[in-house]
């Protein structure tokens, strides 16, 4: 799939005031500064679409991007962002978890992960309450060009390794650079099919 036209939509802090949902929608989620924002450039091909940051917290709304007017891609605040107020972060993540849980024409989500990194409890937590809502997810690592290949090779499989201890079955992984523009086409392929089976059971 190709993306034609990319353009934001509106944020909201509250998921009933998103965009009417009549399109398949498809959301990034993540630790803060793992790459939400700027993923979502490399995928739409428009470098300022979202607003990244090298500091985390970037993000802090629902952010709706309607792509090729057919489906859309949401931006999402980061979990775990340890340098707002307690207050603030509960804040965030209940506004997270009401768009999560409920928003009717979600597809599918897209957990970040940074393939620095080994399994961190917060996102094996997040994991699994996605699980235990029946919301499906992707694992996407990011930042591969922070690591040789072959290191990108023998994390992602580490990693794997770890949600075999815990699932039965591990969801779909893809592997992206937006620093290297890598790693789009197969994202693109998999929202294109399930883009196609929305269209089939209207
Ligand atoms: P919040 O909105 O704060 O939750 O962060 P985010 O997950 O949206 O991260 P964002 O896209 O703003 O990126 C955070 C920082 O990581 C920025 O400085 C980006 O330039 C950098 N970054 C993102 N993706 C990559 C990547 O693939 N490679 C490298 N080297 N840096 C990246
Ligand atoms: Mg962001």
């Amino acid at each position: 799939m190709k993306v034609q036209e990319a353009r934001y939509v509106m944020s909201n802090s509250d998921y009933r005031k998103c965009p009417e949902p009549i399109m398949p929608e498809y959301a990034f989620i993540g630790r803060s500064n793992v790459g939400k924002s700027s993923l979502i450039n490399m995928l739409t091909g428009k470098k300022a679409l979202a607003k990244t940051s090298q500091q985390p917290g970037k993000t802090q709304l629902i952010n709706h991007f309607i792509i090729n007017n057919l489906w859309y891609l949401v931006d999402l605040p980061g979990y775990g962002y340890a340098k707002v107020s307690k207050v603030e972060r509960e804040k965030w993540e209940k506004m997270i978890d009401d768009y999560l849980f409920n928003r009717e024409n979600l597809i599918c989500t897209f957990v970040l992960i940074d393939v620095r990194h080994a399994a961190l409890t917060a996102d094996l937590e997040f994991m699994a309450r996605l699980g235990e809502a029946g919301i499906p997810f992707h694992i996407i690592f990011t930042k591969a060009d922070k690591l040789k290949p072959g290191q990108v090779a023998n994390q992602v499989e580490a990693y794997k390794m770890k949600l075999t201890e815990i699932w039965e079955e591990v969801p779909p992984t893809f592997v992206t650079s937006a620093e290297k523009n890598q790693g789009a086409d197969p994202i693109l392929g998999t929202i294109d099919t399930y883009n196609q089976s929305f269209q089939k059971t209207k």
